[in-house]
Parts: structure tokens; sequence; C-alpha cells
């Protein structure tokens, strides 16, 4: 079809990127402006979150803006936390500038929190808006994949195989502490890949004798003679009495804490190791280049045909579209299976 023959119902919309960046982003991004220019929809970047729509730091964006950037992690549109558009008057300021560049629809790529600040946006002001998941956690409750989720698993678990050599050289033990602060959806997985002794994941609060102490000495007695513990940065003991007595603290991290009560239980000397915000980086995989090129395509799509409040979303190997409010209620379920395959996995030897 030629862009005069579609009927659209936007005629310029707004991309922006907002929370925490993933790689895989700026597939995304290329491809909202990609599938735009082809319908014939004129697209401003705004750069810096929903900060950026406050202050008005906006670009028109034609294809060779997003040339060459499907291979890059981070995001060109850059990232920020908003908390003035968490305020009427932030959101009226937004909006004044979507009235001034001729706004009418927004894609947001980002999590919860990106999704409920453009709920609050469409439902005060004329604004068509739609979600696309953006965040490594992976633990956007309406979509079982968030873009970002699969390149920073496996730049986990290449750091881990990694590890595992040095500790298999010295028979030493290593507790790795991965990203995600609520959710245990990314150390599940990445424990499950790497044939982890033990994973330990935010939403089940941890005893060190049952699900560490125990596991190593089975794997111990077992003939093995190095162990990879893997922690999520928001896994937590049940009780914290060792830990206060040993004086560490929440701001020590969950990976020295639990480092700590190993050398104190089994004296092992284990080695800590943080991956932070490596994560993050690094060129997006295949399965995310895919994923956001889809999810980009979609959004605008479903802008074009007057859809608004909805959140693109990827549920038995298909890309949807949800209603916000219906999605945003959804809250993040772990996969029950994968835990019980972890479970198995990891208690037996
Ligand atoms: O994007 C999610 C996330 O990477 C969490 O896993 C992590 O706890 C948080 O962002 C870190 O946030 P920041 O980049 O602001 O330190």
């Amino acid at each position: 079809m030629s862009k005069e023959e579609f009927k659209n119902a936007v005629k310029r919309i707004g991309v922006l990127t907002s929370g925490g960046d993933a790689p895989g982003m700026n597939a995304a991004v290329r491809a909202v402006v990609r599938a735009s220019v082809y319908r014939g929809i004129e697209v401003i970047g705004i750069r810096r979150g929903w900060q950026g729509l406050i202050n008005g730091d906006m670009f028109p964006m034609t294809t060779k803006d997003v040339s060459h950037i499907i291979n890059t992690g981070g995001t060109i549109l850059y990232t920020a936390r908003s908390e003035e558009f968490r305020t009427k008057a932030g959101r009226e300021r937004a909006y004044n500038n979507c009235r001034l560049f001729g706004l009418d629809g927004i894609v947001a790529i980002g999590g919860d929190g990106t999704f409920s600040g453009a709920l609050a946006l469409a439902t005060e002001f004329p604004v068509s808006v739609v979600g696309i998941p953006g965040t490594i956690d992976n633990d956007i409750g309406c979509t079982h994949y968030s873009i970002g989720y699969d390149t920073a698993a496996n730049t986990a678990v290449e750091a881990i195989d990694k590890l595992r050599d040095t500790m298999q050289s010295h028979e030493r033990c290593s507790v790795i502490e991965v990203m995600g602060h609520r959710a245990g959806n990314l150390a599940l997985y990445v424990g499950l890949a790497t044939g982890a002794t033990a994973v330990l994941i935010p939403e089940e609060p941890w005893e060190i004798e049952r699900d560490v102490i125990d596991k190593i000495r089975s794997a111990r007695i077992a003939g093995r003679t190095n162990f990879m513990i893997v922690v999520a940065e928001g896994a937590h003991p049940q009780d914290t009495t060792e830990l206060e007595e040993a004086g560490i603290t929440e701001k020590s991290g969950a990976g020295v804490a639990v480092g700590e009560l190993i050398q104190r239980h089994l004296g092992l000397s284990p080695r800590v190791t943080v991956l932070g915000h490596v994560q993050r980086g690094g060129a997006p995989s295949a399965r995310d280049r895919v994923t956001a090129t889809r999810m980009g395509h979609y959004a605008v799509n479903i802008l074009a045909e007057g859809k608004t409040n909805r959140i693109v979303v990827h549920t038995e190997g298909a890309i949807h579209d949800i209603d916000m409010v219906e999605g945003l209620a959804m809250k993040n379920t772990l996969n029950e299976n994968e835990k019980v395959v972890v479970k198995t996995m990891t208690g037996v030897y």
C-alpha cells in the first residue's frame, strides 16, 4: 500500500524510553520509526523519558536517526525516572508539549512504572498511549517476555561460566549476585542455565542451612569441590539475626550476606561477584532484536487503528495487546514449572 492509502487515526506520535534501560530498546525505537514512516505517520523522539516530555526535550525522527542501532544496547533516547511526572501539574506540562508538537499518540517503552505514567497522562488528557515492555527483570505481570531479558540472561550466563572455570581450578565456592530487586525471574533462569548449586530469589526468603549449606554439603559428599550460588539482589533471609551479629546490613548486598554466612557455617572463603549493571548493557540478542522489532511494529499499527491505553504483550508465543488498566493489575508471577525444575536440579547430586 502507498502511504496515502493508509487510514491513520494518528498523524504524529512520540516515542520514549523510561525506567531502567534494556538491550533491545533501540531496536524497538527503530521499529516504531520505520513502521510509522511506512504508514506516513510522523515521529517525534522524546529524550529522557517522561521528564523529557515535560521539558520539551524532543526532536523529529526519520529513518536516518535509527540506522545502525538495531544491534546496540542502551537507548539513543536516553532514559530517566521523573518525580515531576508523578504530579498532575507535571503531566499538564507534558500534555502542553504534546499539543505544542502536535502529538496525538505516544509509544512508551519501559516497565510498570512507565505504563502507570502513560495511563495517568491518557486518563487526564486526550493522548493515545501504547506501552512496550522493556526491562531485564522480565517482571511485568501481563507479558511473558520483556525486551532485554534474553540478552541480560546470556550476559550473566557467560560471566558465570567464566567464574565456574576458575572455581573449578581452585575448588572454591562462588556467590554470584544477579539483578532482580523484586523479582527472581532472572536469577531462576540463569541458575537453571548455569547448573547452579543453589538459587536464592526475593519471592522466597531463604534459610541458610536449608537453602544453601545443605546443598553445598550434598554436592561435596557427592564429590563436587566447587559450588556456584546464584543470588538475586533482592533475595533476603527469613531471619537476620546471624547477619546482624556479623555486622552485615541490607546495604552490604545480598551476595555479600550469603557469602558471609557460608564462611561462618563452612569456612569455605567464598568469592562473591556482583554482576550489577553489566547485565543491562551489550548488543541485544537476536531474540531481543526480533521481539523488539515485532513489538514496535505492532504498537504503531494499533495506534494507527485508533487504539489507546494498551500494552503490547508476548504470551503463548504470540504478540498481542491488552488494556493498560487490566495489564497493570496483573502481578509478576514466577514460572511455577521453572521453580520446580530448579528445585529438582539443585536438590540432587
Ligand atoms: O531495570 C531493572 C533493574 O535493572 C533492576 O534489576 C535493578 O535493581 C534496577 O534496575 C537498578 O536500577 P538503577 O539502574 O536505577 O540502579
